[in-house]
């Protein structure tokens, strides 16, 4: 089938202003919306920048906006796109580097905010701490995340909110938080429970839907604040619990 990629472009350090170039070649239905981009790259313009790695989902590099809705290059195969014509732009609420380059610093710097690490304040034995199947069951959904940021490009509070942590880092937040392993549960909820925490979520849903693992974010997100909410309650606090939890309340 013939393909035409709509690719947007932009070199900041020459250009103010972004333009689409548009790339067309025959495409097996089955071909990935990364093998047409490493194509322009080796056949039509080595200028065009983008980034991948592993090619099947794992590294999460290749995260874009494709015909409007983030995902991975190299996950989308161009039969899912029939019309022929492909847009793609770079993942929105990002800095463009270049093309469909982001700058992901920002994306990082709210993931370790998180303390995204097991803290037990023990001396580590000598072989693995020890967990149990049904423990290590609660967060298993959560570990798939591979923090391609397409959740957090996808939420709408990210533009509106500079300082929301964000879907990716709210969920790792949930895994170390629901780890029985973890000792930090006090210092990890005092991250958690404010406006740019789990309560800056509001319940959308995009994150879920947009997630390349199928992780249900917002699932996870609202485990979260039923903890926080629990854990007001048992501190017996007098604090009006007037946050609004986006309308999902606790799950
Ligand atoms: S290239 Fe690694 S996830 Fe797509």
């Amino acid at each position: 089938m013939l393909v035409t990629l709509r690719v947007f472009r932009l070199d900041p350090t020459r250009e103010s202003e972004p333009h689409y170039d548009e790339f067309s070649m025959e495409a097996k239905p089955w071909e990935r919306i990364l093998d047409c981009l490493n194509r322009v790259r080796w056949e039509q313009d080595p200028s065009l920048a983008f980034r991948s790695s592993c090619g099947h989902g794992i590294c999460g590099s290749d995260g874009m906006l494709i015909n409007g809705v983030c995902g991975l290059a190299c996950q989308r195969l161009v039969k899912e796109y029939p019309e022929g014509l492909i847009t793609l732009e770079p993942l929105p609420n990002f800095q463009v580097i270049r093309d469909l380059v982001v700058d992901l610093d920002p994306f990082y710097q709210k993931y370790e905010k998180v303390k995204p690490y097991l803290i037990t304040g023990e001396q580590a034995p000598e072989r693995e701490r020890l967990q149990s199947p049904s423990e290590r069951e609660v967060y298993d959904e959560a570990i798939r995340c591979i923090l391609c940021a397409c959740c957090t490009a996808a939420c709408p509070i990210t533009p509106k909110q500079s300082e929301f942590l964000g879907p990716a880092a709210l969920l790792r937040a949930f895994r170390y938080l629901f780890d029985s392993r973890d000792q930090a549960s006090r210092e990890r909820m005092e991250i958690l429970d404010r406006e740019q925490g789990i309560w800056g979520c509001k319940g959308h849903g995009l994150c879920t839907r947009v997630c390349p693992k199928e992780i249900d974010v917002r699932k996870w997100l609202g485990r979260t604040k039923k903890r926080l909410h629990d854990a007001r309650i048992a501190a017996g606090s007098q604090q009006e619990l007037s946050t609004d939890t986006g309308g999902q309340g606790p799950a």
